[in-house]
Order: structure tokens, then sequence, then C-alpha cells
């Protein structure tokens, strides 16, 4: 269930161009987090009343994993947290990858830069069930790349100078390989909107099914002040709209309506 902790930081290092991964102690709420799922972390010490979303990079018993980037005040903030210090946080919030190995026979991971991060927890969850995926993280630069070691997946790496990797978008490149996989494949991705809105309108293969975790501002994280809605085609939603906080992040890709 979830609830608000006191988490001590216990580790916070730079991992590439203005990406850090952190980790939090937080038994309170580590142990129930499932991959797919977010922490609201709030700074009672500034003026900014919301708190700030981010994915479960990856979770133990005691420990969560955070892999941010520094786009704005409070993650530039983030970004000074030394070990020692306490921060609040409301979690596990959101719904979950939902991984159906019964169902599949194939995983693959498609990340477009920190959008890597919910993939890695799900990433671990994989393994823990003895499956290796394919892990395609793309980047502009190898600079920017937030993982560039990986020997739990297949990692496939892409970058759009061809610093490392394959030289190319990351969407393009998993497009050309997909059609060499037959078997049911569950492919879960997160990264910016253009990347879901290529997946969206492009036709894939019949035996792949699509998840993606959708990021959206948001205020409240807790489903109340409707401020992280999200148009669908789907009638399971209320009136064809879900939020992406309480409903989500986790959607299947064909449910979802995504604006030009
Ligand atoms: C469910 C969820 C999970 C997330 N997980 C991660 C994660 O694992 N790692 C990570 O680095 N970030 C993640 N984000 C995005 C993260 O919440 C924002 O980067 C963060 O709130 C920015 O805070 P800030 O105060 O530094 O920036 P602000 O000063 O609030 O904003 C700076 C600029 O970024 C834009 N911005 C703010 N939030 C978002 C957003 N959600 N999407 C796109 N643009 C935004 C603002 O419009 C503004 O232009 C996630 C967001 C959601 C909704
Ligand atoms: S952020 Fe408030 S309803 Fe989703």
């Amino acid at each position: 269930m979830k609830c608000v902790a006191t988490a001590i930081i216990r580790s916070n290092q730079k991992v590439a161009d203005g990406i850090f991964l952190a980790s939090l102690e937080a038994p309170e709420i580590a142990g129930q987090c499932l991959p797919g799922q977010f922490i609201n972390i709030y700074f009672p010490e500034t003026t900014k009343i919301f708190p700030r979303p981010f994915s479960i990079a990856g979770a133990s018993d005691s420990r969560i994993k955070l892999l941010y980037k520094v786009i704005g005040s409070q993650t530039t903030l983030m970004s000074g947290w030394s070990a020692g210090q306490k921060i609040k946080i409301l979690g596990p919030l959101g719904n979950i990858f939902d991984i159906q190995e019964q169902h599949y026979r194939d995983f693959i991971l498609l990340g477009g830069g920190v959008g890597a991060a919910p993939l890695m927890f799900l990433r671990d969850e994989l393994v823990k069930k003895g499956i290796k995926p394919y892990f395609f993280i793309g980047a502009k630069t190898k600079a920017e790349l937030p993982v560039v070691e990986d020997s739990a997946s297949h990692l496939i790496l892409t970058t759009d100078d061809g610093s490392v990797g394959l030289k190319g978008n990351v969407v393009e490149h998993f497009l050309r390989m997909a059609e060499n996989y037959k078997t049911p494949t569950q492919v879960s991705v997160c990264g910016p909107d253009m990347m879901m809105k290529v997946l969206k309108d492009i036709s894939l293969p019949q035996n792949m099914d699509v998840f993606v975790s959708l990021e959206k501002t948001m205020a409240c994280g807790l489903g109340l002040c409707q401020g992280c809605v999200v148009e669908t085609t789907s009638g399971k939603y209320n009136g064809h709209y879900a939020l992406v906080c309480k409903d989500g992040p986790v959607f299947n890709i064909k449910d979802v309506k995504f604006n030009d």
C-alpha cells in the first residue's frame, strides 16, 4: 500500500551528461515496488508546492533506485543530494509493466535516454524469472547514454551521431530488427512522446504487443487534480479519458491517442 516515508539518500552519482543514478533507503516503500511504478518526491524546503514524479529504476527490500535527468529547478536540487540527506517521498504509485511470460516468448525493452529508468527495473524482474530481454537504449551521443554496459540483457545501444553502438534513431533500429522476432513478443517502451507516436503510427508485426510508460506533467500524482489526462481510444476508461498517474503510467499503445 502506498505511503509517505522519509528516505535517506545513500548515493547519488553522475552516470552521463546531466543524468544521475540515486539510491534511496526507504524500506516502507521499496519492498512493495513493481516495474512501471513511480514515486513522488517532495521539496518542502523550496517554494514549489507540487512534488515531482520519478520512475522506480530498481528496488530491493530496503532501497529504491532512481535514474534522473536534470531539466529544471527540482532536478537541479536533486543533483546536489549527498549521502545521509533525508527527503520525503510517496509511493509506490501507478500501475505496472505486467510480465506475461505465459503468453510471450520474447521480451523487448525500448528506452529513449532517461526513459530507460523503468525498463531497468523491468529488466531486473525479467532476469529473476530467468528471462534475458533485448534492451534497446538510444541517445543523441555516447555522453548522454544512461547505460553503456549490461550483461543481464542483450543490450543494443544507438546514438544519433554514431559515437557508440548503431548510428541513428533507436526506434528505426528497433523497427528494422522487429521482423526478426517471430514469436509472441512483449515490447515495453519509455521515452519522449515523439517515440511513442512513431510506434503508434507504424504497423508493427502481429506477434508484437506494445506497452508504453507515459510521462505527463503531474500535480498530485494521486488521481485527484485531473491534471494528467490522456485521451484514449478504449471504452475501458471513463469517457475515453484516462489519468496517467492512476490508470497508468503504463498503457497498451493501442489504447492511447497521441496528439500531433
Ligand atoms: C510517471 C512519471 C515518471 C517519470 N520518471 C522520470 C524518471 O525516471 N527520470 C527522469 O529524469 N524524469 C522522470 N519524469 C519526469 C520528471 O518528473 C521531470 O523531469 C521533473 O518533474 C522535472 O522537475 P524540475 O523541477 O527539474 O523541472 P521543472 O522546472 O518543473 O520543468 C522544467 C521543464 O521541463 C518540463 N517538464 C516538467 N515535467 C515534465 C515531464 N513530466 N515531461 C516532460 N517535460 C516536463 C517543464 O514543462 C519545463 O519546461 C517522470 C515523469 C512522470 C510523469
Ligand atoms: S496528477 Fe493529479 S490526477 Fe494525475
